[in-house]
């Protein structure tokens, strides 16, 4: 089984992904580790994440200990995979990768595109959203607790920077699978997010 849970930046999907995956007993991939760190390894080598060359060179040589190391969740790590994630060669390198992982096993994938390119045959998709102000209120209570010293003004203005982006890009834009179930966190902690959409996809899958 292939479950597909895309969405914005900070919406809560993968803490929710994680702990899907956990009671179903299914292996869970963050597609959004691929990104970002194809763009930590640009910059890295001193490039320029936009650059098509040099980022679709580093998404071909991506290896699996890129994506296990530490300093993916920065915030020039989270620019720059925005940046390269917008360059269809470099999705295009990253495809393979992801739809190999879910097949192996079937999967829970996170991302922004799982339910729409990667795995469109999928039998759930959940398109899981919250407000600009929760999701950023959420993320800085994430980062302040990692001894970040951000501001909730600055976590705001990248998140919607990054949704801007995401949702405009021409390859592969965020946007939720005509058959996916809308799913807003805006009202819900992890846990309510958690039983309810596990007895969502219960109840689909029947
Ligand atoms: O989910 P995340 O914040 O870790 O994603 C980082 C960036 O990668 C985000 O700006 C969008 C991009 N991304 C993507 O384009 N497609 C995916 N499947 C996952 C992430």
């Amino acid at each position: 089984m292939i479950i597909a849970i895309d969405g914005p930046a900070a919406a809560g999907k993968g803490t929710l992904a994680r702990r899907i995956a956990a009671a179903l007993g299914l292996p869970y991939l963050d597609t959004g580790l691929l990104y970002r760190a194809v763009g930590r390894l640009v910059l890295e080598a001193g490039g320029d994440p936009a650059d098509p060359v040099a980022a679709t060179a580093a998404a071909r040589a991506l290896r699996a200990e890129d994506f296990a190391r530490g300093d993916l969740r920065d915030a020039a790590a989270s620019k720059a995979a925005s940046q390269v994630a917008s360059i269809p060669e470099v999705r295009a390198a990253l495809l393979a990768f992801q739809r190999r992982f879910g097949n192996e096993n079937g999967a829970v994938l996170d991302g922004r595109d799982i339910g729409t390119i990667i795995f469109p045959e999928a039998e759930i998709k959940l398109f899981v959203t919250a407000s600009l102000a929760a999701r950023a209120g959420r993320r800085h209570a994430e980062l302040r607790a990692k001894g970040d010293e951000v501001t909730l003004e600055a976590v705001r203005a990248d998140l919607a920077a990054r949704d801007e982006a995401d949702a405009r890009r021409a390859a592969a834009p965020l946007v939720a699978a005509a058959d996916a179930i809308l799913f807003d966190t805006t009202e819900m902690d992890a846990d309510a997010a958690f039983s309810r959409a596990l007895a969502l996809i219960k109840a689909r899958a029947g």
